[in-house]
Protein backbone atom coordinates (compact mmCIF):
# COMPACT_ATOMS: atom_id res chain seq x y z
CA UNK A 1 0.00 0.00 0.00
CA UNK A 2 1.20 3.45 -0.70
CA UNK A 3 0.88 6.50 1.09
CA UNK A 4 1.32 10.05 1.29
CA UNK A 5 2.20 11.34 4.43
CA UNK A 6 2.53 15.28 5.16
CA UNK A 7 5.67 17.17 6.86
CA UNK A 8 5.13 17.56 10.73
CA UNK A 9 2.95 14.13 11.66
CA UNK A 10 3.52 10.99 12.99
CA UNK A 11 3.68 7.73 11.83
CA UNK A 12 2.81 5.49 14.42
CA UNK A 13 3.16 1.79 12.69
CA UNK A 14 2.10 -1.32 14.92
CA UNK A 15 3.85 -4.52 14.02
CA UNK A 16 4.50 -6.98 12.20
CA UNK A 17 5.04 -4.93 9.19
CA UNK A 18 7.35 -3.32 6.66
CA UNK A 19 7.77 0.01 5.89
CA UNK A 20 9.80 1.53 2.85
CA UNK A 21 10.29 5.10 2.19
CA UNK A 22 9.94 6.27 -1.40
CA UNK A 23 10.48 9.72 -0.90
CA UNK A 24 10.82 12.69 1.12
CA UNK A 25 12.53 12.18 4.31
CA UNK A 26 11.74 10.65 8.03
CA UNK A 27 13.19 10.03 11.06
CA UNK A 28 12.99 7.56 14.02
CA UNK A 29 14.35 8.31 17.34
CA UNK A 30 16.35 10.80 15.63
CA UNK A 31 17.70 7.79 13.05
CA UNK A 32 17.38 9.32 9.62
CA UNK A 33 15.36 6.80 7.09
CA UNK A 34 17.08 6.69 3.69
CA UNK A 35 14.91 6.69 0.33
CA UNK A 36 14.73 3.47 -0.45
CA UNK A 37 15.40 1.79 3.29
CA UNK A 38 13.32 -1.13 4.33
CA UNK A 39 12.29 -0.47 8.03
CA UNK A 40 10.89 -3.88 9.59
CA UNK A 41 8.80 -3.22 12.53
CA UNK A 42 8.22 -6.39 14.42
CA UNK A 43 5.43 -8.11 16.46
CA UNK A 44 5.08 -6.65 19.81
CA UNK A 45 6.60 -3.17 18.56
CA UNK A 46 5.87 0.23 17.32
CA UNK A 47 7.93 2.68 15.88
CA UNK A 48 7.27 6.82 15.71
CA UNK A 49 7.71 7.84 12.57
CA UNK A 50 8.54 11.19 12.63
CA UNK A 51 7.88 12.68 8.86
CA UNK A 52 10.39 15.69 8.39
CA UNK A 53 9.10 16.41 4.89
CA UNK A 54 6.26 15.76 2.74
CA UNK A 55 6.87 11.75 1.97
CA UNK A 56 5.99 9.17 0.26
CA UNK A 57 5.85 5.16 1.84
CA UNK A 58 5.30 1.74 0.89
CA UNK A 59 3.59 0.14 3.70
CA UNK A 60 3.67 -3.85 3.72
CA UNK A 61 1.00 -4.14 7.10
CA UNK A 62 1.12 -8.36 8.60
CA UNK A 63 -1.85 -10.00 9.96
CA UNK A 64 -2.35 -7.90 13.47
CA UNK A 65 -0.51 -4.52 12.05
CA UNK A 66 -1.95 -0.97 12.32
CA UNK A 67 -0.72 2.45 11.21
CA UNK A 68 -2.26 5.68 12.76
CA UNK A 69 -1.17 9.19 11.52
CA UNK A 70 -1.17 11.74 14.74
CA UNK A 71 0.26 15.12 14.94
CA UNK A 72 2.63 15.27 18.20
CA UNK A 73 6.15 15.19 17.73
CA UNK A 74 6.71 11.76 19.07
CA UNK A 75 9.67 12.88 21.59
CA UNK A 76 8.55 14.22 24.78
CA UNK A 77 10.19 17.74 25.74
CA UNK A 78 11.83 16.03 28.49
CA UNK A 79 13.85 13.69 26.55
CA UNK A 80 15.14 16.45 24.52
CA UNK A 81 15.95 18.64 27.54
CA UNK A 82 18.00 15.84 29.38
CA UNK A 83 19.65 14.48 25.97
CA UNK A 84 20.71 18.18 25.40
CA UNK A 85 21.38 18.67 29.74
CA UNK A 86 23.86 15.21 28.84
CA UNK A 87 25.54 16.14 25.34
CA UNK A 88 26.49 19.72 26.87
CA UNK A 89 28.24 18.06 29.79
CA UNK A 90 32.08 18.92 29.41
CA UNK A 91 33.81 16.17 31.75
CA UNK A 92 34.96 14.27 28.23
CA UNK A 93 33.25 10.71 29.19
CA UNK A 94 29.99 10.36 30.40
CA UNK A 95 28.38 7.46 31.78
CA UNK A 96 24.39 7.39 31.94
CA UNK A 97 22.18 5.19 33.31
CA UNK A 98 18.37 4.96 31.99
CA UNK A 99 16.14 3.98 34.46
CA UNK A 100 12.13 3.54 34.10
CA UNK A 101 9.69 0.84 34.94
CA UNK A 102 8.05 -1.73 32.52
CA UNK A 103 7.01 -0.37 28.83
CA UNK A 104 8.20 3.30 30.63
CA UNK A 105 10.07 3.74 27.33
CA UNK A 106 13.93 2.50 28.21
CA UNK A 107 15.00 1.46 25.22
CA UNK A 108 13.22 4.31 22.65
CA UNK A 109 15.03 6.98 25.42
CA UNK A 110 18.30 4.58 24.54
CA UNK A 111 17.85 5.03 21.03
CA UNK A 112 17.33 8.48 21.14
CA UNK A 113 20.00 9.30 22.98
CA UNK A 114 22.47 7.37 21.13
CA UNK A 115 21.50 8.68 17.77
CA UNK A 116 21.87 11.85 19.16
CA UNK A 117 24.91 11.66 20.52
CA UNK A 118 26.72 9.56 17.34
CA UNK A 119 25.14 12.62 15.50
CA UNK A 120 27.57 15.12 17.43
CA UNK A 121 30.72 12.95 16.81
CA UNK A 122 30.42 11.10 19.85
CA UNK A 123 31.82 7.45 20.40
CA UNK A 124 28.88 5.94 21.38
CA UNK A 125 28.68 2.49 23.35
CA UNK A 126 25.38 0.81 24.29
CA UNK A 127 25.45 -1.29 27.28
CA UNK A 128 22.28 -3.32 27.90
CA UNK A 129 21.29 -4.69 31.52
CA UNK A 130 17.66 -6.02 30.76
CA UNK A 131 17.78 -9.52 30.56
CA UNK A 132 14.08 -9.87 29.80
CA UNK A 133 13.58 -7.87 26.87
CA UNK A 134 17.15 -7.54 25.97
CA UNK A 135 18.42 -4.95 23.07
CA UNK A 136 21.83 -6.16 22.69
CA UNK A 137 22.64 -10.01 22.82
CA UNK A 138 20.18 -13.05 23.52
CA UNK A 139 17.42 -12.82 26.41
CA UNK A 140 19.05 -13.86 29.23
CA UNK A 141 22.04 -11.96 28.76
CA UNK A 142 23.83 -8.15 29.30
CA UNK A 143 25.38 -6.94 26.08
CA UNK A 144 27.75 -4.10 24.51
CA UNK A 145 27.36 -2.55 21.40
CA UNK A 146 29.54 -0.52 19.71
CA UNK A 147 27.36 2.46 18.17
CA UNK A 148 28.68 3.00 14.33
CA UNK A 149 25.42 3.88 12.71
CA UNK A 150 22.53 4.95 14.00
CA UNK A 151 19.86 3.09 15.13
CA UNK A 152 15.98 2.41 13.99
CA UNK A 153 15.29 -0.65 15.08
CA UNK A 154 18.41 -2.47 18.68
CA UNK A 155 17.22 -6.01 17.21
CA UNK A 156 19.55 -5.35 14.40
CA UNK A 157 22.76 -4.13 16.88
CA UNK A 158 25.71 -6.82 16.31
CA UNK A 159 27.12 -7.50 20.06
CA UNK A 160 30.80 -6.74 20.76
CA UNK A 161 30.62 -8.46 24.31
CA UNK A 162 28.11 -10.62 25.88
CA UNK A 163 28.03 -11.56 29.91
CA UNK A 164 25.82 -14.80 30.01
CA UNK A 165 23.81 -14.80 33.16
CA UNK A 166 21.00 -17.85 32.06
CA UNK A 167 17.56 -16.11 33.66
CA UNK A 168 15.46 -13.59 32.21
CA UNK A 169 14.61 -11.56 35.32
CA UNK A 170 16.77 -10.19 37.71
CA UNK A 171 15.23 -10.84 41.31
CA UNK A 172 17.91 -13.75 41.71
CA UNK A 173 20.43 -12.91 39.71
CA UNK A 174 21.18 -8.90 40.82
CA UNK A 175 25.00 -9.39 42.02
CA UNK A 176 25.62 -11.26 38.29
CA UNK A 177 24.15 -8.33 36.78
CA UNK A 178 26.17 -5.93 38.48
CA UNK A 179 29.43 -7.12 38.10
CA UNK A 180 28.99 -7.73 34.52
CA UNK A 181 27.61 -4.01 33.92
CA UNK A 182 30.64 -2.64 35.76
CA UNK A 183 32.81 -5.06 33.83
CA UNK A 184 31.21 -4.18 30.47
CA UNK A 185 31.60 -0.32 31.34
CA UNK A 186 35.12 -0.86 32.52
CA UNK A 187 35.56 -2.62 28.42
CA UNK A 188 33.27 0.09 26.74
CA UNK A 189 35.62 3.17 28.40
CA UNK A 190 38.82 0.97 27.77
CA UNK A 191 37.88 0.77 24.07
CA UNK A 192 37.80 4.75 23.68
CA UNK A 193 33.98 5.07 24.23
CA UNK A 194 33.20 8.80 25.42
CA UNK A 195 29.36 8.21 25.83
CA UNK A 196 28.52 4.82 27.44
CA UNK A 197 24.61 3.92 27.81
CA UNK A 198 23.45 1.83 29.84
CA UNK A 199 20.18 0.26 29.95
CA UNK A 200 18.21 -1.34 32.56
CA UNK A 201 15.34 -3.75 33.47
CA UNK A 202 11.84 -2.11 34.10
CA UNK A 203 11.97 -3.92 37.70
CA UNK A 204 12.11 -0.52 39.75
CA UNK A 205 8.69 -1.08 42.40
CA UNK A 206 9.40 -2.53 46.31
CA UNK A 207 12.19 -2.07 48.35
CA UNK A 208 14.02 -5.37 46.67
CA UNK A 209 13.85 -3.76 43.16
CA UNK A 210 14.94 0.00 45.20
CA UNK A 211 17.58 -1.91 47.02
CA UNK A 212 19.17 -3.52 43.08
CA UNK A 213 18.92 -0.82 41.57
CA UNK A 214 20.86 1.58 44.30
CA UNK A 215 23.20 -0.94 44.61
CA UNK A 216 23.77 -1.19 40.37
CA UNK A 217 23.94 2.61 40.63
CA UNK A 218 26.83 2.70 43.42
CA UNK A 219 28.87 0.23 41.53
CA UNK A 220 28.27 1.58 38.04
CA UNK A 221 29.42 5.19 38.84
CA UNK A 222 27.09 6.84 36.35
CA UNK A 223 27.51 10.67 35.85
CA UNK A 224 23.44 11.04 34.77
CA UNK A 225 20.95 8.97 35.65
CA UNK A 226 17.90 9.24 33.72
CA UNK A 227 14.63 8.41 35.52
CA UNK A 228 11.31 7.78 33.30
CA UNK A 229 8.41 8.06 34.78
CA UNK A 230 4.78 8.11 34.57
CA UNK A 231 3.76 9.12 37.79
CA UNK A 232 6.65 9.08 40.95
CA UNK A 233 7.21 5.06 40.97
CA UNK A 234 10.85 6.24 40.64
CA UNK A 235 11.26 8.48 43.90
CA UNK A 236 11.82 6.24 46.26
CA UNK A 237 15.17 5.29 44.04
CA UNK A 238 15.72 8.94 43.76
CA UNK A 239 15.65 10.02 47.05
CA UNK A 240 17.82 7.27 48.52
CA UNK A 241 20.66 9.12 46.34
CA UNK A 242 22.90 11.47 46.93
CA UNK A 243 23.76 14.61 44.59
CA UNK A 244 27.49 13.55 44.63
CA UNK A 245 26.45 10.40 43.04
CA UNK A 246 25.55 11.31 39.67
CA UNK A 247 23.23 14.14 38.04
CA UNK A 248 19.27 12.79 37.81
CA UNK A 249 17.21 14.04 34.71
CA UNK A 250 13.67 13.28 35.10
CA UNK A 251 11.70 12.38 31.79
CA UNK A 252 8.28 11.51 30.76
CA UNK A 253 6.99 8.37 29.79
CA UNK A 254 5.79 8.48 25.70
CA UNK A 255 2.23 9.46 25.86
CA UNK A 256 2.08 6.93 22.32
CA UNK A 257 3.88 4.14 24.36
CA UNK A 258 2.94 0.05 23.08
CA UNK A 259 2.36 -1.49 26.65
CA UNK A 260 2.92 -5.17 25.70
CA UNK A 261 1.82 -8.34 27.66
CA UNK A 262 3.67 -11.66 29.15
CA UNK A 263 2.68 -12.96 26.08
CA UNK A 264 3.89 -10.77 23.80
CA UNK A 265 6.79 -9.92 26.16
CA UNK A 266 7.59 -14.38 25.45
CA UNK A 267 7.36 -13.83 21.73
CA UNK A 268 9.74 -10.55 21.55
CA UNK A 269 12.13 -13.14 23.65
CA UNK A 270 11.76 -16.63 21.47
CA UNK A 271 12.26 -14.31 18.43
CA UNK A 272 15.79 -13.63 19.74
CA UNK A 273 16.50 -17.07 21.03
CA UNK A 274 15.70 -18.41 17.18
CA UNK A 275 18.14 -15.64 15.87
CA UNK A 276 21.31 -16.15 18.00
CA UNK A 277 20.42 -20.10 17.33
CA UNK A 278 19.81 -20.27 13.86
CA UNK A 279 21.43 -22.69 11.31
CA UNK A 280 22.42 -24.76 14.89
CA UNK A 281 23.71 -28.32 14.81
CA UNK A 282 24.48 -30.79 17.50
CA UNK A 283 27.95 -30.63 18.36
CA UNK A 284 29.14 -33.26 21.26
CA UNK A 285 31.86 -32.22 24.02
CA UNK A 286 33.68 -34.65 25.94
CA UNK A 287 33.40 -34.15 29.25
CA UNK A 288 36.86 -34.05 30.63
CA UNK A 289 37.74 -31.27 27.82
CA UNK A 290 35.16 -28.48 28.82
CA UNK A 291 34.09 -26.97 32.30
CA UNK A 292 30.14 -27.60 32.71
CA UNK A 293 28.88 -25.14 35.77
CA UNK A 294 25.99 -22.98 36.23
CA UNK A 295 22.55 -24.64 36.95
CA UNK A 296 24.32 -27.60 35.86
CA UNK A 297 27.89 -29.16 36.95
CA UNK A 298 29.77 -32.04 35.16
CA UNK A 299 33.12 -33.06 35.27
CA UNK A 300 32.83 -36.28 33.85
CA UNK A 301 34.13 -38.56 36.71
CA UNK A 302 31.86 -41.29 37.39
CA UNK A 303 32.84 -42.60 40.79
CA UNK A 304 32.45 -46.04 40.58
CA UNK A 305 33.39 -46.71 43.96
CA UNK A 306 30.83 -44.12 45.37
CA UNK A 307 28.31 -45.55 42.81
CA UNK A 308 28.51 -48.65 44.42
CA UNK A 309 28.13 -47.07 48.30
CA UNK A 310 25.20 -45.28 46.63
CA UNK A 311 23.24 -48.15 45.10
CA UNK A 312 23.29 -49.82 48.51
CA UNK A 313 20.90 -47.15 49.77
CA UNK A 314 18.48 -47.08 46.88
CA UNK A 315 18.89 -49.86 44.58
CA UNK A 316 19.60 -49.96 41.06
CA UNK A 317 18.30 -46.61 39.82
CA UNK A 318 21.67 -45.04 39.45
CA UNK A 319 23.41 -43.76 35.79
CA UNK A 320 25.94 -41.80 37.31
CA UNK A 321 27.65 -40.00 40.30
CA UNK A 322 30.22 -37.65 40.92
CA UNK A 323 31.99 -36.53 44.35
CA UNK A 324 32.28 -32.78 44.04
CA UNK A 325 34.80 -30.63 46.58
CA UNK A 326 30.97 -28.93 47.66
CA UNK A 327 28.58 -31.70 46.19
CA UNK A 328 27.64 -35.28 45.22
CA UNK A 329 26.37 -35.46 42.13
CA UNK A 330 23.63 -38.23 41.66
CA UNK A 331 21.83 -38.82 38.30
CA UNK A 332 19.08 -41.19 38.39
CA UNK A 333 17.49 -42.84 35.58
CA UNK A 334 14.49 -41.45 33.81
CA UNK A 335 11.31 -41.45 35.70
CA UNK A 336 12.86 -42.84 38.97
CA UNK A 337 12.56 -41.41 42.31
CA UNK A 338 13.95 -41.79 45.77
CA UNK A 339 11.35 -42.55 49.04
CA UNK A 340 11.55 -40.38 52.09
CA UNK A 341 13.18 -43.04 53.68
CA UNK A 342 16.16 -43.47 51.09
CA UNK A 343 16.64 -39.89 51.38
CA UNK A 344 17.43 -39.73 54.75
CA UNK A 345 19.43 -42.38 54.61
CA UNK A 346 21.81 -40.36 51.87
CA UNK A 347 21.36 -37.66 54.54
CA UNK A 348 22.96 -39.40 56.94
CA UNK A 349 25.51 -41.20 55.38
CA UNK A 350 27.12 -38.38 53.58
CA UNK A 351 28.41 -35.26 55.35
CA UNK A 352 28.12 -33.17 51.69
CA UNK A 353 24.67 -32.00 49.67
CA UNK A 354 23.84 -34.32 47.55
CA UNK A 355 22.09 -32.85 44.40
CA UNK A 356 19.38 -35.53 42.59
CA UNK A 357 19.35 -35.16 38.67
CA UNK A 358 17.41 -36.94 36.45
CA UNK A 359 18.71 -38.22 33.20
CA UNK A 360 16.92 -36.02 30.61
CA UNK A 361 16.00 -32.87 33.01
CA UNK A 362 19.05 -31.21 31.17
CA UNK A 363 17.52 -31.47 27.98
CA UNK A 364 16.25 -27.79 26.64
CA UNK A 365 18.44 -25.84 29.15
CA UNK A 366 20.10 -22.54 27.43
CA UNK A 367 23.76 -22.59 27.87
CA UNK A 368 26.63 -20.10 27.02
CA UNK A 369 29.27 -21.14 25.62
CA UNK A 370 32.67 -19.56 26.12
CA UNK A 371 36.49 -19.97 25.03
CA UNK A 372 39.56 -20.04 27.17
CA UNK A 373 39.61 -16.67 27.95
CA UNK A 374 35.96 -17.19 28.87
CA UNK A 375 34.92 -15.23 25.88
CA UNK A 376 31.18 -15.69 24.87
CA UNK A 377 31.07 -17.05 21.70
CA UNK A 378 27.34 -18.00 21.52
CA UNK A 379 24.62 -19.86 23.00
CA UNK A 380 23.19 -23.60 22.95
CA UNK A 381 20.69 -25.52 24.37
CA UNK A 382 21.64 -29.26 25.88
CA UNK A 383 20.54 -31.75 23.41
CA UNK A 384 21.29 -34.57 26.36
CA UNK A 385 24.14 -35.76 28.01
CA UNK A 386 25.42 -39.02 27.58
CA UNK A 387 26.35 -40.15 30.75
CA UNK A 388 27.89 -43.55 29.96
CA UNK A 389 30.47 -41.81 27.30
CA UNK A 390 30.52 -38.73 29.40
CA UNK A 391 29.65 -36.66 26.57
CA UNK A 392 27.67 -33.22 26.39
CA UNK A 393 25.34 -32.12 23.14
CA UNK A 394 24.86 -28.56 22.76
CA UNK A 395 22.57 -27.41 19.81
CA UNK A 396 24.13 -24.40 18.93
CA UNK A 397 25.65 -22.08 15.66
CA UNK A 398 29.10 -22.07 17.79
CA UNK A 399 31.95 -24.22 15.57
CA UNK A 400 35.25 -22.84 16.98
CA UNK A 401 36.98 -24.68 20.50
CA UNK A 402 34.70 -24.26 23.33
CA UNK A 403 36.41 -24.35 27.08
CA UNK A 404 33.27 -23.81 28.78
CA UNK A 405 29.66 -24.04 28.93
CA UNK A 406 27.87 -22.21 31.34
CA UNK A 407 24.07 -23.72 32.30
CA UNK A 408 21.64 -21.06 32.56
CA UNK A 409 17.83 -21.96 34.26
CA UNK A 410 16.26 -21.17 30.69
CA UNK A 411 14.65 -24.13 28.86
CA UNK A 412 13.48 -23.82 25.65
CA UNK A 413 12.26 -26.25 23.04
CA UNK A 414 13.92 -27.39 20.06
CA UNK A 415 12.17 -24.70 17.49
CA UNK A 416 13.48 -22.11 20.75
CA UNK A 417 10.20 -21.48 22.17
CA UNK A 418 10.52 -21.09 26.05
CA UNK A 419 9.15 -23.65 27.95
CA UNK A 420 9.97 -22.61 31.69
CA UNK A 421 12.34 -20.16 33.55
CA UNK A 422 14.01 -22.82 36.50
CA UNK A 423 13.86 -20.55 39.46
CA UNK A 424 15.18 -22.55 42.04
CA UNK A 425 17.81 -25.28 41.69
CA UNK A 426 17.24 -28.46 40.53
N1 LIG B 1 7.26 8.21 21.68
C1 LIG B 1 6.76 7.07 21.28
N2 LIG B 1 5.75 7.01 20.43
C2 LIG B 1 5.26 5.84 20.00
N3 LIG B 1 5.72 4.65 20.38
C3 LIG B 1 6.74 4.65 21.23
C4 LIG B 1 7.32 5.84 21.74
N4 LIG B 1 8.30 5.51 22.58
C5 LIG B 1 8.34 4.18 22.60
N5 LIG B 1 7.40 3.66 21.80
C6 LIG B 1 7.14 2.24 21.54
O1 LIG B 1 6.53 1.69 22.71
C7 LIG B 1 7.06 0.39 22.96
C8 LIG B 1 7.71 0.36 24.34
O2 LIG B 1 8.81 1.25 24.37
P1 LIG B 1 10.26 0.76 24.78
O3 LIG B 1 10.57 -0.56 24.22
O4 LIG B 1 11.18 1.87 24.47
O5 LIG B 1 10.02 0.64 26.36
P2 LIG B 1 10.89 -0.11 27.43
O6 LIG B 1 10.73 0.63 28.71
O7 LIG B 1 12.26 -0.32 26.92
O8 LIG B 1 10.14 -1.50 27.51
P3 LIG B 1 10.67 -2.86 28.21
O9 LIG B 1 10.28 -2.73 29.63
O10 LIG B 1 9.91 -3.92 27.49
O11 LIG B 1 12.13 -2.94 27.97
C9 LIG B 1 8.06 0.09 21.84
O12 LIG B 1 7.41 -0.66 20.84
C10 LIG B 1 8.44 1.47 21.35
O13 LIG B 1 8.90 1.47 20.04
MG1 LIG C 1 13.46 -2.07 26.74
Amino acid sequence: MRQNVEKGKTLLIDGPACITLSSGAMRVFGAQIKVGEHVIVRVGKRIPFEVMEDSQIEMLLGNSASCLLIDEDPIPQSWKEAVSTMLSSNKGTETIIVLGGVDSGKTSFCNYLANTALSLGRNVYLIDGDLGQSDVGPPGTVGLSIIKTPIVDPFNLKPDHVIFIGITSPYTAGKSIIEGLVDLKAKAIGMGSNFVIINTDGWVEGASAVEYKLHLIKMVKPDFIVAIQGNSELKPIIDSLSSLEAEVLIADVPKNIKKRDRETRKIIRESSYKKYLKDGKIHSYPLSWIAVDGNLELKGRNDQFLKKRLEEIVGNKIIYCENMRNQIILVLKSGSTLSDEENAKLNAEFKKPIRILREGDEKGLLVSLEDNKGRFLGIGTIYSVDYDRSVLKVYTNVNGPVSRVHVGRIRLDEKGNEVEVIVKSQ
